[in-house]
């Protein structure tokens, strides 16, 4: 038997509002970034505040003991980064995770911000991992499985000389922070995995490399870098399966 309840539209209408507080935050939070001058603790602290001023709740501050709102994974850092100190420089690769609970129910977005102006390769990657982040999406209906999905993040990054980092998936999403399915983004098959149904919500998110896909964990326990110290991009989409594709739910 399945163990993946599927959400009703009442549930799935929380985690809409959810999904709108935190596309708002993650829009003030790129707004924010001034190269040189911003830190990661500081984006961090203008999202705790916006969630709690737009009535949501933190769903990272204290999963897993985590101690922050946001996750700001800088360059070799793919995700998980922690807000601290650390100066945003000119030309850095950002990653900005939030997930929001809104009664009781949460979803869970991110996306990657160029801090002023970069090199093509990175520009490139970043742009690539967004448009894979769409082409998940795309495949997220129901009859197709998660495993098209994954398979449609892997090869279309491949087309472009770039790599699935190793290990790391999407999952479901809505009443807690991580729920069935697992949504790799790696080496999946087409119409392996979980079959999709209308009612399921989906936290799809590509986590992208520039070189090499092995993944360690850094010296603070929480970010996942690049073994290479290579840079990485992530783009995050809570969506909700309908009869005839994917909604997404973290959008303004
Ligand atoms: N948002 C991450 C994900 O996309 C999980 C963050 S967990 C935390 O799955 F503990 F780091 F906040
Ligand atoms: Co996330
Ligand atoms: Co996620």
């Amino acid at each position: 038997m399945s163990q993946i309840r599927l959400k009703t539209p009442f549930e799935v209408e929380r985690i809409r509002k959810a999904g709108r507080i935190a596309a708002r935050v993650l829009r003030a939070c790129k707004e924010a970034i001034e190269p040189n001058r911003t830190t990661a603790g500081e984006l961090n602290a203008l999202a705790e505040r916006l969630v709690l001023e737009m009535g949501g709740f933190p769903a990272f501050k204290g999963y897993r003991l985590y101690p922050g709102v946001l996750c700001v994974s800088i360059n070799e850092q793919i995700v998980h980064g922690l807000p601290d100190g650390r100066v945003i420089r000119e030309g850095d690769i950002v990653s900005l995770d939030i997930g929001v609970f809104y009664e009781g129910f949460c979803c869970d977005t991110a996306i990657t911000v160029i801090a002023g102006h970069t090199d093509y390769q990175r520009k490139r990657l970043v742009r690539y991992t967004e448009e894979a982040l769409r082409v998940g999406i795309e495949h997220a209906r129901p009859g197709n499985t998660t495993g098209d999905i994954s398979y449609a993040i892997e090869s279309y990054v491949k087309q472009g000389g770039f790599q699935p980092a190793q290990g790391l998936a999407g999952h479901g999403v809505g009443r807690f922070l991580h729920e069935m399915p697992d949504i790799p983004n790696w080496g999946m098959q087409p119409g392996k995995g979980v079959k999709l149904q209308p009612g399921m919500v989906l936290a799809i998110e590509p986590m992208i490399v520039m070189g090499s896909p092995e993944v360690e964990i850094a010296d603070d326990h929480w970010a996942i870098i690049t073994r290479d110290r290579k840079p990485a991009a992530h783009f995050e989409h809570t969506v909700l399966v309908t009869e005839n594709g994917a909604e997404i739910l973290t959008i303004e």
